[in-house]
């Protein structure tokens, strides 16, 4: 060993083979549980022997996971941060104990970005602008009263999809978003904070749900108060997993813009990269594409997740 970098954080395959610490958020919905099964199999498939981690939604589960994976001295650690804000002390660790570390999913707001290899995942502005501005051309020539459904507070893709969509409806006189708050990217979540909507704003004619998962559990609320999701309530989701893909196709959901989980493959080839020294670039950004009702019958049988 040259006792650079490399070999110092390379104790723990042996053979070559390289073992990466995964640090999952939880299994709040669809779309995580279709991204753990992405990881867990493209791990598989590239020989790469994954330690992984289910922080079951807490910040301080995945902080004690990464401490202990870099115990361990796995060759990379990659996780999905919970939230946003608290990990440069942390991510200061595995960078002097020479361990690269692979955002996934969700970024981090670390001013310092010597402190990660790369991002690898959605660009949620652009998710929330594509969700706002389906809005503008749909629902702006009618007042329309908007319950936004959000995901888990701090968290990237809360942030992001409120800012994508309020930069997209900004100046639309007819579209006002009357509630907002967090369900916390569960369908039980969304189930309730759409109950406490409704009782609060009866005026609601319109959900926007920063995912899936959510915007199911506020169907069964807009049923329960007596009236039909997709037609006295509009509402727009993200994701386009299974489940809200048959929402959406049955005209319960009426439009989805989707934000890919199948990051597996990308991930294992980058954390091959990184292991191996080369030069990655900082961001890579996930392709993803909308869905209307129609598109959402086609796409159907051929959805994996
Ligand atoms: O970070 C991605 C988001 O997390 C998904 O949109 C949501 O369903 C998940 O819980």
């Amino acid at each position: 060993g040259g006792g650079d970098d490399s070999s110092a954080s390379g104790g723990s395959g042996g053979d070559g083979t390289i073992t990466m610490g995964f640090s999952q958020v939880g299994a709040e919905s669809g779309w995580r549980t279709a991204n753990t099964a992405s990881i867990q199999q493209s791990a598989e498939d590239a020989g790469i022997e994954l330690q992984f981690s289910d922080a079951q939604g807490e910040q301080e589960n995945q902080i004690s996971a990464i401490r202990s994976f870099i115990q361990q001295r796995v060759d990379v650690i990659a996780f999905s941060p919970v939230v946003e804000t608290g990990w440069d002390s942390v991510l200061l660790e595995a960078q002097r104990a020479g361990i690269p570390v692979i955002l996934t999913d969700r970024a981090v707001d670390s001013e310092d970005d010597s402190l990660y290899e790369t991002f690898l995942g959605s660009d949620f502005v652009e998710e929330g602008k594509k969700a706002g501005e389906w809005a503008v051309e749909n629902w702006g020539s009618q007042p329309t009263f908007v319950a936004e459904l959000q995901g888990t507070t701090g968290a990237a893709p809360a942030i992001d999809r409120q800012q994508g969509f309020a930069d997209a409806i900004e100046g639309t006189d007819n579209i006002e978003v009357v509630a907002s708050q967090s369900g916390d990217f569960t369908r039980a979540g969304g189930r309730e904070v759409m109950e406490a909507m409704l009782n609060s704003n009866p005026e609601i004619n319109a959900v926007y749900a920063h995912n899936d998962d959510m915007a199911l559990g506020a169907i069964e609320a807009i049923e329960a108060a007596g009236k039909t999701p997709g037609v006295d309530i509009q509402i727009i989701s993200v994701d386009a997993v299974r489940d809200g893909m048959q929402a959406l196709a049955d005209g319960q959901i009426n439009f989805i813009v989707e934000c890919n989980p199948l990051l597996g493959d990308q991930l294992m080839e980058l954390a091959e990269q990184v292991v191996a020294g080369e030069e990655v670039p900082k961001r890579v950004v996930t392709e993803e594409t909308t869905f209307t009702q129609e598109q959402a019958v086609e796409a159907l049988p051929d959805r994996q997740y």
